[in-house]
């Protein structure tokens, strides 16, 4: 039997969303129904509806979510009704060239459900990123499912589904930030602040915040940055050296995902230092470096997916880091919203105005 329930959907290209009824199958083999308590709203999600990630119109939106496991497939074990879970948008298959050589943070062919949502009208629906949660219940497959302690607020444990995982991930997993290390983060939204307080977690002593909106540059400092710099003033990549002792940092963090940054953060390392990129370009940009500078100045230039991050791993880790109080998720919450409020939501992210809003419900 399939569940009716309220949805936000994104039906035509550059359109406002709607809020709809929708069909949600019970859950298959493989899959799990999951009861949505709370979803943050994503840069993604405004891709999507913008036409940005493809085509496949109309999509549901939604994908920072957390909630309780309603039911589970016939063949489901790992899994059962009344679990809290953090749902992801890499589910790892075991099999695929990644998995097998033992690198599953790379999985290159990640599970979703196998059965549509559709719209009252049969229409199948496109869930973003293969989740679909801006929704009462959602469809998913149960790999999809990260359980985690249940005394977290699923309005901050939702956001470890993406952005946040994505900040924090990029800094530790992806950057391989330690003890004693220099860095800095450019950009200092959701992502790029996440980035940071995963800094401040692994024990970096320099955590430089670069971005040109003062606001997110006091919030950096909120969240572990030991010094701010504000872009529109200096040059970045001057301002970096000179709080690491001429040198620039061990790690640079692009969290803007824009040619000028990235040659920041290339300029802007030590001598075989790291760039990790976690900012998504638009596929028309381009960067131009001088061949030299690449080869002279060493380390890695690495992009870095989803915060390199294993869910069964890092999302149970996230969570109690988040209950004995040393890892501040609820910081990530600008504001809780109703499933009407999706539209002004993306507003409000394209003025700067939030880390993130969550909708709550
Ligand atoms: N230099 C420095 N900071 C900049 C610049 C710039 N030239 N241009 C924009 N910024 C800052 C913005 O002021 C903002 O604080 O970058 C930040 C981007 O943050 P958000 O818009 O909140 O986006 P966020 O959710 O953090 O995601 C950042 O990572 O995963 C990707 O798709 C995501 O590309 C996006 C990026
Ligand atoms: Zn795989
Ligand atoms: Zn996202």
């Amino acid at each position: 039997m399939a569940h009716e329930v309220r949805a936000v959907v994104a039906r035509e290209k550059g359109q406002p969303v709607s809020v709809e009824t929708i069909l949600v199958p019970d859950p298959g083999p493989g899959e799990a129904l999951v009861r949505v308590q709370a979803c943050g709203v994503c840069h993604t999600d405004l891709h999507y509806r913008e036409g940005g990630i493809n085509d496949d119109f109309p999509f549901l939106l939604g994908h920072e979510a957390a909630g309780v496991v309603e039911s589970v497939g016939p063949d489901v074990e790992d899994l059962a009704a009344g679990d809290f879970a953090i749902l992801n948008w890499r589910a790892v298959c075991g099999t695929c060239r990644a998995c097998r050589r033992g690198q599953p943070w790379y999985c290159f062919s990640t599970h979703n459900a196998t059965q549509k949502m559709t719209l009252a009208d049969g229409t199948a629906l496109s869930p973003a990123l293969g989740i679909g949660a801006f929704a009462q219940k959602t469809l998913v497959a149960a790999g999809q499912c990260t359980k985690v302690d249940p005394r977290a607020r699923p309005e901050a444990a939702g956001l470890l589904g993406c952005g946040v995982m994505a900040g924090f991930g990029a800094a530790v997993n992806t950057g391989g930030i330690g003890r004693g290390q220099s860095i800095a983060v450019i950009g200092c939204g959701g992502v790029g602040v996440a980035a940071i307080a995963g800094a401040k977690l692994a024990g970096a002593s320099t955590i430089i915040g670069v971005d040109i909106d003062p606001r997110k540059l006091a919030t950096a400092e909120r969240m572990g940055a030991t010094h701010t710099v504000d872009s529109r003033d200096v040059d970045p990549v001057e301002a970096i050296r000179e709080l690491t002792g001429g040198h620039g940092a061990d790690v640079v963090v692009e969290a803007v995902g824009r040619p000028e940054t990235y040659k920041q953060a290339f300029y802007a390392r030590d001598l075989a230092g790291t760039l990790v990129q976690v900012g998504v370009p638009t596929p028309g940009m381009t960067i131009e470096l001088p061949l030299i500078e690449l080869f002279g100045r060493g380390g890695a230039l690495r992009s870095s997916w989803y915060g390199d991050c294993l869910p069964s791993r890092d999302f149970p880790m996230l969570i109690d880091l988040y209950l004995q109080g040393r890892f501040d998720l609820d910081a990530f919450v600008s504001e809780t919203i109703g499933i009407d409020d999706v539209e002004a939501a993306f507003e409000k992210m394209h003025r700067g105005e939030v880390l993130r809003s969550v909708v709550v419900l």
